[in-house]
């Protein structure tokens, strides 16, 4: 890690009152609608620090309850490491095989699940449940608000590794706890994420999930309700209210509810 890069956030010039120009507001949604969990198209192309370095500065400007910043990233570049989580993945993967009924077992062994070896940089966050003492401000209400502050940093770097054309996979079938060994993380620290980062040769279009046919994305329309749960249509009958303009559109998949 390069440990003097400058904090690219402190670089970016702030108009905070102006809003983003089309161009800048289009790259958002675009690292929005382009991101995808990469698990396959992984180049050996090292990933240099300073590019990292963006990354994990981009994960650590998340939201976070009471400012609690309680997340940490253990870096794994280490080929042994890697097979290490590798087997905790085939372990914990044939096991999840398992559980499905033929046709869907069979499909479900042809997904490809993880890039662990393939990707240059394996990244585990974790969120620290200790960190800030025990009262931080927001969190007695909702004590997994560490953990949501967690994912919103993974989140961040998601987009952001998008935008560098770097493929982030999340990869959840292992067991934390062999993983955390396999890490020597201390036991109150919460594994939150294992993640395969590397420059890919393409993003794909659809999900994997999408395109092997497992699930669709359910339109977002079938998702709203106005002011009160299962009130789908708002004011006189006329549904409204979650039309986007079209340059930030994706394309429509009819999806199965399921
Ligand atoms: C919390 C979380 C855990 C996930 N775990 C896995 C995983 O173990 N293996 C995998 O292939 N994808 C995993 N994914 C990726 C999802 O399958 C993926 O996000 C989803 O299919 C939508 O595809 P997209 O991210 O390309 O839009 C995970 C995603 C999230 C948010």
């Amino acid at each position: 890690m390069a440990r003097n890069e400058p904090d690219v956030a402190a670089r970016v010039v702030m108009e905070p009152q102006e809003p983003f120009s089309s161009s800048e507001r289009e790259a958002v949604y675009r690292a929005i609608f382009e991101r995808r969990d990469v698990r396959r198209n992984f180049l050996p192309t090292p990933i240099p620090d300073a590019v990292l370095t963006r990354l994990l500065n981009a994960a650590h400007h998340a939201g976070s309850v009471g400012f609690m910043q309680p997340w940490d990233f253990v870096i794994v570049r280490k080929p042994s490491t890697k097979r290490a989580v590798k087997q905790l993945f085939n372990k914990t993967n044939g096991a999840a095989a398992l559980r499905y009924k033929k046709p869907r077992a069979d499909l479900y062994r042809t997904l490809k699940l993880e890039g662990i070896e393939e990707s240059s940089v394996n990244l585990c966050v974790t969120c620290s449940r200790q960190r800030g003492g025990p009262h931080v401000l927001g969190r007695s209400t909702v004590r997994d608000t560490d953990l949501y502050s967690t994912c919103c940093a993974i989140q961040n770097l998601w987009l952001a590794a998008r935008a560098e054309g770097i493929g982030v996979g999340w990869v959840s079938i292992l067991s934390h706890a062999a993983l955390k060994q396999v890490l020597g993380i201390p036991r109150p620290v919460k594994v939150l994420a294992y993640l395969c980062l590397g420059y890919v040769s393409e993003f794909s279009a659809k999900p994997d999930l999408e395109a092997a046919g497992w699930r669709a994305r359910l339109p977002v329309q079938e998702l709203v309700h106005y002011e009160a749960w299962g009130n789908r249509v708002e004011g006189k009958g006329r549904r409204q209210g979650c039309e986007l303009p079209k340059s930030i559109q994706e394309p429509v998949t009819r999806a199965k509810r399921g």
